[in-house]
């Protein structure tokens, strides 16, 4: 789910204040089903070596009593017992304080829609396999469980501020599309990675994209993409670490001094970058090409 776009602005009928309908898992069709299994295994076959060990771990939690799209209830009963967590299914994008107040809470908003199959690779809202087989696993880790209600309190914040595009960019370049540094290598932990096929080679394998260390006011100062595969990653040294430096540091005065700077372009590199890959930027410039 996307922190800094919606579609509607109030509830749609059936949809509770809160903007949660009932996933209504009954009314899944077999094909349905048959769609989350495919991706499922698809992913779960690729993302062994290429996924953070916390992801990895998480995805046991996915693993409920019967096969396809899982039930909402059972789990948030799973995650619940593991980090307080709960899903809940919305129609699709929600207000950005209606998204940051359910993050706050521990509630988690899910599309409870599935993609069709001509869309196996490729669609522009998220789903319920990009929310639950993306985003949930890293739910059950229980540092990266609180950074996600920290930043939900942030974004409440980031509002008050009107900082929210600033603080959208944190949530796009680590909870989305972030990479973690492990003993074995770079790791994927971005749901937006872990859900796309194409992306979980793409992110790691490429020598076209930049990969960059971690800063805070340098990620909150660079533009991305949301048509394409980015043309940066950010790398976390650890969950730890991009708890305790967001969690430790005072936005609000972060915001001021970036309202001075220009933005950095989405293949920037600059002056004080912690270099992992300097990126050829081969795929971005074929594309634009056709
Ligand atoms: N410390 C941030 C603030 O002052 C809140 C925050 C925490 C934001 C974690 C994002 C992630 O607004
Ligand atoms: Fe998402």
């Amino acid at each position: 789910m996307n922190a800094d776009t919606h579609v509607l602005d109030r509830p749609p009928a059936g949809a509770g204040v809160d903007w949660t309908i009932p996933q209504d898992w009954a009314a899944y069709t077999p094909e349905d089903h048959a769609t989350w299994d495919l991706l499922f295994a698809r992913q779960a076959a690729l993302l062994p070596g290429r996924a953070s060990e916390s992801w990895l771990r998480g995805l046991d939690v996915l693993k409920l009593s019967k096969p396809g799209i899982p039930d909402f209830d059972e789990l948030s009963e799973r995650l619940m017992k593991a980090t307080g967590w709960q899903v809940v299914a919305v129609p699709g994008l929600v207000p950005d304080a209606v998204f940051f107040d359910h993050l706050a809470n521990r509630r988690f908003v899910a599309g409870n829609f599935i993609r069709r199959r001509d869309q196996l690779d490729y669609l522009q809202e998220p789903d319920v396999f990009h929310d639950v087989f993306g985003h949930v696993p890293m739910l059950a880790d229980p540092v990266f469980a609180d950074y996600l209600v920290a930043y939900g309190q942030g974004g409440l914040r980031a509002l008050e501020y009107g900082s929210l595009n600033r603080l959208a960019r944190l949530y796009w370049y680590t909870v989305e599309f972030g990479l973690v540094e492990e003993a074995g290598g770079l790791r994927i932990y971005g749901s937006g990675i872990v859900s796309s096929r194409g992306e979980s080679i793409f992110a790691l394998d490429d020598p076209s994209p930049n990969r960059i260390g971690f800063d805070l006011k340098r990620v909150m100062r660079t533009e991305y993409r949301i048509d394409d595969y980015q043309q940066s990653y950010f790398v976390i040294p650890s969950f730890e670490e991009l708890l305790r430096v967001t969690v430790e540091t005072d936005f609000a005065p972060l915001y001021a001094a970036l309202d001075g700077l220009p933005d950095l372009a989405v293949d920037a590199i600059v002056d004080g970058d912690r270099v992992l890959t300097h990126g050829s930027q081969t795929y971005a410039a074929e594309r634009r090409r056709g």
